[in-house]
């Protein structure tokens, strides 16, 4: 027996194998019915950085795209792009703010009337405008408009249809590492990300617990720290020459995401240059042991908790 084997269970490090493999069965790349030509997906917040990347490798992959932006000029560019890289009627560009519940149902009359079916639905369009824990509340509403009732919108739109399809299909929500870790810095996004993360779990369960939702299955992407609009300030997320070394780039994150939808996976957790996959669990774990140990809130950033954190993390990964 391997040593590893021998080590007994520490309060921080729960054992991670309780995930039920044998109920999602992992498919060829070529063979998933989901991510497979022909078939159609709508992308929110598409006219940019991850959205775009989505865009594209799935339009790459044969998918009819149905692409949703509030940035009209920056969609039309893309519509035309895709359109004579992949033929106008494999695309639809629908202009669409997300906050607003009637923009989001005619993106679905308008996706159901051209193509009858939706197969990956990628509920990811969002703002990072920042709002302090009593400061900027107008950020806060603009926020949580756009990153909390906008996924909600599109969520409640379209899975009463997608559960009534006959094939297979995904809704894949992108939420971030800042709602689960809750770092310092932007507390209205950080809020917003969680909820997401928050009500996406609730629909995975409640569509896994209802045998006629059986053929849709959601998913909580989890992107590391891409270079895109988002995050490339002033700079030109376009111009990969600019992109920070510690960065991916979308279409990295997207590829890592769709081979994890691919295999099923709920969570998707995508690492980047600088944050590989056990850093992230131990911060995810640290979090959680926050609660659990009775620490003072985020202690992972607290002055008097900082070199047991270092040491935490030194031990964790050595063990890694
Ligand atoms: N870039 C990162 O490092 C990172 C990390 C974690 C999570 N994310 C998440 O990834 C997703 C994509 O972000 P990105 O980094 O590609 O940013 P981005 O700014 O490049 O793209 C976001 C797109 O959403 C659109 N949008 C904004 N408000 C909208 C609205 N009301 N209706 C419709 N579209 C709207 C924007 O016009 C833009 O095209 C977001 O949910 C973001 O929170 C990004």
């Amino acid at each position: 027996m391997p040593m590893g084997d021998n080590r007994g269970p520490s309060p921080l490090r729960p054992p991670t194998t309780f995930r039920i493999e044998s109920l999602i069965s992992p498919i060829d790349r070529e063979y998933h019915p989901v991510i497979h030509a022909g078939r159609v997906a709508v992308i929110t917040g598409a006219a940019s950085g991850i959205g775009r990347a989505a865009a594209r490798e799935l339009a790459r992959l044969g998918l009819k795209v149905a692409i949703a932006d509030i940035s009209v000029e920056a969609l039309e560019a893309l519509a035309k792009e895709l359109g004579a890289a992949h033929g106008e009627t494999n695309v639809l560009a629908v202009p669409t703010d997300v906050s607003k519940l009637e923009d989001v149902v005619r993106l679905r009359e308008r996706v159901y009337e051209a193509w009858g079916e939706v197969a990956v639905l990628l509920n990811n369009a969002a703002v990072a405008k920042s709002g302090d824990s009593f400061e900027g509340l107008d950020n806060w509403k603009t926020v949580m408009d756009v990153n909390l009732f906008g996924v909600l919108n599109v969520q409640h739109t379209f899975v009463p249809l997608m559960i009534h399809q006959e094939n297979q299909s995904v809704i894949i929500n992108t939420g971030s590492k800042e709602g689960i870790t809750n770092p310092p810095g932007n507390a209205a996004y950080n809020a917003s990300k969680a909820a997401v993360k928050s009500f996406t779990e609730s629909l995975s369960h409640e569509l896994r617990s209802r045998p006629q939702a059986a053929n849709v299955t959601a998913h909580l992407f989890i992107p590391g720290w891409t270079w895109t609009g988002l995050t490339a300030g002033d700079a030109n997320q376009d111009n990969l020459e600019e992109k920070p070394a510690g960065a991916w780039t979308a279409l990295e994150s997207v590829q890592f995401m769709l081979d994890r939808v691919r295999t099923g996976d709920f969570y998707i957790l995508v690492p980047d240059n600088e944050t590989r996959k056990e850093v992230d669990q131990l911060r995810i774990l640290w979090g959680a042991g926050d609660v659990v140990e009775g620490r003072p809130a985020l202690s992972r950033w607290h002055q008097a908790y900082k070199s047991v954190y270092e040491e935490y993390l030194r031990d964790g990964l050595i063990t890694n």
